[in-house]
C-alpha cells in the first residue's frame, strides 16, 4: 500500500518530455481555441439534443427550456474550465487530466483518472461514431442511396423502435428503425442488426492514424470554420422560420413542460456536447506561450460553443413543436416543420447533413488520436503494459494503442445504443472534472510557492463550486449509468492492484517488479462490489 499517493513531480514530467524530444511550439492562442471548438462541436449538438428536449423512458425532457439546460451546463463547465486552465498553464505537458493528477493527487488517483479518461475518449467516440452514421445515412438519401435499417442501427434501438411503432402512431424515423426487426436476415432466429457505417468510419480513421496523420493546425482550422459556418447558417435561416408560440404553447406544457426536473435532466444529457474544450490541454506541449495561451484557448472555446449552442437550441425549439424533436437528427427534423420555400428547406437539410458529417468526423479524429496518447503516457509510467506504447517502426505512430482503441470503439459503435453510451461518457467525464477541480485545491495547499501563470480566483470556493456542479449533473444521470460506471471503476482498481502498482516506474525505479498478492485491496474491491450490487443498486431508487 506504501506510496499509493506518491506524486510525480512536475520536474519529472518535464524530464519525460526532454527524453522523448519536445514537440514544436507553433500553436497560437487562436489555434488552440480552434482546436477546442473542433473537438467540442459534434454528436452532442447534432444528435443528442433531441433526447434532452423530449426525454426518454427514464427521465423527463426539458422542452423549449433546453435553452436553460445549455446555460446550466455551461456554468458547470465554466468553473471546471478555470481549473483546467490553471493546470494547463502550470504543467504544460500533454496527457491532460491524467498528468495533472499524477503531479497533484498521486499515482493512485492518476490511475483512476487515466482509466476514467478511457470513458471520455473511447466510449465518447462510440457515441460520436453512431451520431455520424445517422447523418451519413441521411446524406446518402440525397443521392438516392438507401441503407437498410438493419445495417445502420443497433439491436436495442431497433427493438425499442419496434415497441414504439407497435404501440401507436410512430414518425418516419421510428418506423425506419423498427423495420430493422422485420427485414434483418436471421441467424438461428436472431436478427442480425449492426451499424455498418459507424464501424467503417472508425476503421478508416484507425487506418489513417496508424499511417500517421500530419497534424496540421491549418486543416483543423478549415474544419472548424466549416462547422461554425454551418451552425451560423442554421441560426440565420432558422431565425426567419421561428414561430414564437412553439416556445410557450400551453397545449404542449409551455416553456418548461417538466419544470426544473426536465431542465436538469436535459443539462446532464447535453453535457456531452460540451466535452472537448478540455482536449485543448492535450496540446500544451505545442503551444507557443502555454502560460497565457492555454487558459485563453480553453476558456474561449467554451465561450464560443456556449453562445452557439444557446442560439441554436432557441432556433430549433422555435421552428418546431418540441415534442417532435426527439430524433437522432433534431435539426433536420426541425426543418421538416418549417414553413418556407421548399428549395430553401431542402438545401438547408442537405447543408446540415453534410456539415454534421464533417463536424463529427473531425471530433472522431481528435479523440481517436487522443486516446492512444493517454495510453502512451500511462504505459510509459509503467501503469499499463509496455507493448501498448509500441511505436510503429516505419510510420512512427503508437500503432498498438491506436489499433486497440479502434477495435474497441468500432465494435461497440456497431452494436451499442447512442443514449446509453452518451450517459456513460458524461458520468465519466464529469468525474474527471471533479478530480481535476479537487487537484487544484490540493496543489495550492501542497505547493503554494509554485509559479501559476493563471490562477483560479477564490480558491477553494471556485473549485468547490465546480465539484458541486459536476456532482449535481452526475446525479441527474440514470441509475443504470451509475451502475456501469461503478463496475468500470472497480475493474480499473483490480487492474491497478494486480499490475500497475507493481510495474509503476515511479514506485519501482529499478524496473524490477516485486509481486506480492495485494490481499487487502482485493478484499476491499470485493466488499465494495458486493455493497454496490446488493445495497446501492438494488435499492428502490434504482428499480
Ligand atoms: N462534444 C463532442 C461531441 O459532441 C464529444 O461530439
Amino acid at each position: 500500500m506504501q506510496g499509493l499517493f506518491t506524486r510525480k513531480s512536475v520536474a519529472d514530467c518535464e524530464n519525460d518530455i526532454a527524453e522523448r524530444g519536445g514537440l514544436r511550439r507553433s500553436l497560437t492562442k487562436w489555434h488552440l481555441t480552434a482546436l477546442g471548438v473542433g473537438a467540442t462541436i459534434g454528436a452532442g449538438i447534432f444528435a443528442t439534443t433531441g433526447t434532452a428536449i423530449v426525454g426518454d423512458a427514464v427521465r423527463p425532457g426539458a422542452g423549449p427550456a433546453i435553452i436553460l439546460s445549455f446555460i446550466l451546463t455551461a456554468v458547470a463547465c465554466g468553473f471546471a474550465a478555470l481549473c483546467y486552465a490553471e493546470f494547463a498553464a502550470m504543467v504544460p505537458i500533454s496527457g491532460s487530466a491524467y498528468t495533472y493528477a499524477y503531479a497533484s493527487l498521486g499515482e493512485f488517483i492518476a490511475w483512476i483518472i487515466g482509466w476514467d479518461l478511457i470513458i471520455e475518449y473511447a466510449v465518447g467516440n462510440i457515441g460520436v461514431a453512431i451520431g455520424w452514421s445517422g447523418h451519413f445515412r441521411e446524406l446518402l438519401e440525397f443521392f438516392g442511396i438507401h441503407i437498410p435499417a438493419w445495417l445502420a442501427t443497433d439491436y436495442r434501438s431497433a427493438s425499442l423502435a419496434a415497441a414504439a411503432a407497435a404501440g401507436g402512431a410512430a414518425d418516419a424515423g421510428t418506423q425506419y428503425l423498427a423495420s430493422a426487426m422485420t427485414l434483418a436476415p436471421r441467424l438461428a432466429g436472431v436478427p442480425i442488426i449492426f451499424n455498418l457505417p459507424a464501424f467503417l468510419a472508425v476503421a478508416l480513421i484507425t487506418m489513417i492514424l496508424i499511417r500517421g496523420v500530419k497534424e496540421s493546425a491549418d486543416s483543423n482550422n478549415v474544419m472548424v470554420l466549416l462547422k461554425v459556418g454551418l451552425i451560423l447558417f442554421f441560426i440565420a435561416v432558422g431565425a426567419f422560420l421561428i414561430r414564437p408560440e412553439n416556445w410557450t404553447n400551453p397545449v404542449d406544457g409551455g416553456f418548461m413542460p417538466n419544470g426544473w426536473a426536465g431542465v436538469s435532466a436535459g443539462a446532464a444529457i447535453i453535457f456531452f456536447s460540451y466535452i472537448g474544450f478540455d482536449a485543448v490541454s492535450t496540446a500544451a506541449e505545442e503551444a507557443k506561450n502555454p502560460a497565457k495561451d492555454m487558459p485563453f484557448g480553453i476558456i474561449m472555446s467554451l465561450v464560443i460553443c456556449t453562445v452557439l449552442y444557446i442560439a441554436l437550441s432557441a432556433v430549433m425549439t422555435g421552428i418546431a413543436p418540441w415534442k417532435a424533436l426527439g430524433t437522432a437528427e433534431p435539426m433536420l427534423t426541425a426543418l421538416e416543420f418549417a414553413n418556407g420555400p421548399a428549395w430553401l428547406l431542402n438545401a438547408s437539410r442537405f447543408i446540415i447533413a453534410l456539415g454534421a458529417v464533417i463536424a463529427m468526423f473531425s471530433v472522431l479524429l481528435v479523440f481517436q488520436m487522443g486516446q492512444p496518447r493517454i495510453f502512451f503516457s500511462m504505459a510509459r509510467d509503467g501503469l499499463l503494459p509496455p507493448f501498448i506504447a509500441k511505436v510503429h517502426p516505419r510510420f512512427k505512430t503508437p500503432y498498438v494503442g491506436t489499433l486497440i482503441t479502434g477495435l474497441f470503439v468500432g465494435t461497440f459503435a456497431a452494436t451499442a445504443n447512442i443514449a446509453e453510451v452518451v450517459d456513460l461518457t458524461n458520468i465519466g467525464t464529469l468525474f474527471a472534472f471533479v478530480l481535476v477541480s479537487l487537484g487544484v485545491i490540493v496543489l495550492r495547499y501542497k505547493e503554494p510557492e509554485r509559479v501559476r501563470p493563471f490562477r483560479v480566483p477564490w480558491v477553494p470556493f471556485t473549485p468547490m463550486i465546480s465539484v458541486v456542479a459536476c456532482l449535481y449533473l452526475m446525479l441527474q444521470l440514470p441509475c443504470l449509468t451509475w451502475r456501469r460506471f461503478s463496475w468500470w471503476l472497480l475493474a480499473g482498481l483490480l487492474i491497478y492492484f494486480l499490475y500497475g502498482a507493481f510495474h509503476s516506474r515511479l514506485r519501482n525505479p529499478d524496473g524490477k517488479a516485486r509481486f506480492k498478492m495485494p490481499w487487502l485491496p482485493l478484499a476491499g474491491i470485493v466488499v465494495a462490489g458486493l455493497l454496490l450490487h446488493f445495497v446501492v443498486f438494488n435499492s428502490a431508487r434504482c428499480g
